[in-house]
């Protein structure tokens, strides 16, 4: 009885410290780049390398018009896959 007693604040600590790290982790968005950097593996390579699309530097619009471009080539994207590339082409390869 008397253990259980101790072990309650640790447990608390571990709990708040858990949601905490839960609260203000920036997983979200990271996971949205990672995303977009599996779009570029698989949508975008199979006609040139990664290097013609690593080596530009584009704004946000740039990048758009870009993909939409690509698209007419006869790439496949959904409107989510779509922003999710252009996300991570805009941060990663940006002006
Ligand atoms: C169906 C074949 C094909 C696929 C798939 C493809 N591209 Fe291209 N891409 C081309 C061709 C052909 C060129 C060179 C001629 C041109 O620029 O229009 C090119 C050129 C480029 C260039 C250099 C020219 C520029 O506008 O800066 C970039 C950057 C680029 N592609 C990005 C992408 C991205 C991002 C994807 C994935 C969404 C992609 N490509 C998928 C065919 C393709």
């Amino acid at each position: 009885m008397k253990k259980k007693k101790t072990l309650f604040p640790a447990f608390v600590l571990i709990a708040a410290l858990g949601l905490s790290l839960a609260l203000f982790s920036p997983v979200a968005s990271s996971d949205a780049l990672a995303e977009g950097e599996n779009l570029l593996q698989n949508r975008c390579t199979s006609c040139h390398g990664a290097g013609k699309i690593t080596r530009a530097k584009k704004d946000r619009n740039g990048w758009e018009r870009t993909v939409r471009r690509m698209e007419q080539k006869g790439v496949q994207l959904t409107d989510a896959e779509r922003s999710l590339l252009i996300h991570y082409l805009a941060t990663s390869y940006g002006k």
